[in-house]
């Protein structure tokens, strides 16, 4: 008998970090540093206008777009962060960010559309533009370039089939943030060669020393070739309530909205709701957060970098660290397994990010600081009991 799988199921991909995380979950006393997400609560100002909203009868669909009043506080407060106008008919609620970007793709991309991927990535983006029959081009990001994006490799990489580029600053998995000087030159690409960005912009509010986040879209020229991607998941510690957002010209964000309709027909009201409150938090609070990640990240790095063979390269934002471990010979995937058994902490491999990732892990520091100070200890009984690292 068939087993009535389409192609397309039977190819998706299977996410190298379920791989650790689905072990671990056998386990008993393991430090989880291999999902990314907040271990914060959702301030109780939004719980409480989800109670409210629940309460008062907000129980029924909303508009495909979204509720008008959430659409067109995301649209005011976009506007006064780019500087530039930006109205309620341009965006798009969704079910998280990882919605808006499949919705993004459906509506833009035909079969065999090309999208650079800047690698290692997120890797839902390739599922994404496989499921919308695209093809993807992986450009290699550099340890030596502080993993950001650089215009001049990608000014090659691009081809005749090239449709759009996904630009995920700040970066997951690396953390790393692209200044302005890059930004430039990638804007500059995409207008010279006509192509749209994927804009993720997940992390827009996570990112430290004070560094200053600009979107794409700010710049000259690039508002109509963007779709910028948010989500309320990583700002307001909301994953579980699937908020996010797309924003970009007004004919893909009617589209976006009328695929929405044939998916799910709306985001949930009570999230949305609870989305419109978030605008609400002290910008304190969700500051706290963001100085707190900081400081853990700071701490995880100062552990780290004490043990020999890892290369540790301190992230500008998000809340992870890409170390590399290729110093002792073993594949990504078997390293991040064997330090799952022998010593119970839980990471990432590079290789769930694309065979670029390899010689890699990535470690989320998104957890107490008690939990990653122990985490440092059962790393450095783990490292030393490897062979001697070749000297990197
Ligand atoms: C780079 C990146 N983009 C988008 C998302 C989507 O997050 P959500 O769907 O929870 O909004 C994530 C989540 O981990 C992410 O890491």
């Amino acid at each position: 008998m068939s087993d009535f799988l389409s192609e397309r199921a039977r190819t998706l991909p299977y996410s190298g970090i379920r791989e650790v995380f689905d072990l671990a979950g056998t386990m008993d006393g393991v430090i989880h540093l291999e999902i990314g997400e907040p271990d914060f609560k959702t301030p109780p100002s939004i719980v409480k206008a989800s109670f409210r909203a629940a309460a008062a009868g907000m129980t029924h669909y909303t508009s495909s777009a979204g509720v008008p009043e959430l659409r067109a506080r995301i649209a005011e407060r976009l506007a006064s962060e780019l500087g530039i106008p930006f109205g309620p008919a341009e965006v798009t609620v969704t079910a998280g960010g990882m919605e808006a970007l499949l919705l993004a793709m459906l509506v833009t991309l035909d079969p065999g559309d090309e999208v650079i991927v800047p690698s290692p990535h997120w890797p839902n983006y390739e599922a994404h533009v496989l499921l919308c029959g695209g093809t993807i081009k992986r450009l290699r990001l550099e340890e030596s370039q502080g993993f950001r994006l650089d215009p001049v490799a990608l000014r090659n990489a691009v081809s005749e089939r090239t449709k759009a580029l996904i630009l995920n600053s700040p970066h997951n998995p690396t953390g790393a943030v692209l200044d302005d000087e890059r930004l430039e030159g990638v804007a500059k690409l995409a207008r010279d060669r006509d192509l749209l960005v994927f804009a993720d912009e997940a992390y827009a509010c996570l990112t430290f020393e004070g560094r200053p986040f600009r979107s794409i879209a700010s710049l000259a020229g690039m508002k109509e070739r963007t779709v910028i991607v948010r989500t309320f998941s990583k700002s307001h510690a909301m994953t579980g309530w699937r908020v996010g957002y797309l924003v970009a010209p007004r004919a893909l964000a009617e589209r976006a909205a009328r695929l929405h309709e044939h998916t799910s027909a709306c985001t949930s009201s009570v999230s949305q709701a609870a989305a419109l409150a978030a605008f609400d938090v002290p910008a304190e609070t969700t500051g706290k957060m963001v100085r707190e990640y900081e400081g853990r990240r700071d701490l995880l790095v100062r552990g780290l970098k004490r043990i020999p063979g890892l290369r540790v390269w301190k992230s500008e934002g998000t809340f992870y660290l890409f170390v590399a471990v290729d110093a002792f010979g073993i594949p990504a995937l078997e390293l991040a397994k064997r330090l799952l058994l022998e010593e119970r902490v839980a990471v990432a491999p590079g290789t769930a990010f694309g065979e670029e990732g390899e010689g890699y892990v990535r470690l989320c520091f998104a957890n107490s600081r008690a939990n990653l100070r122990e985490a440092v200890r059962r790393m450095r009984v783990f490292f030393a009991g490897l062979q001697t690292p070749t000297p990197c």
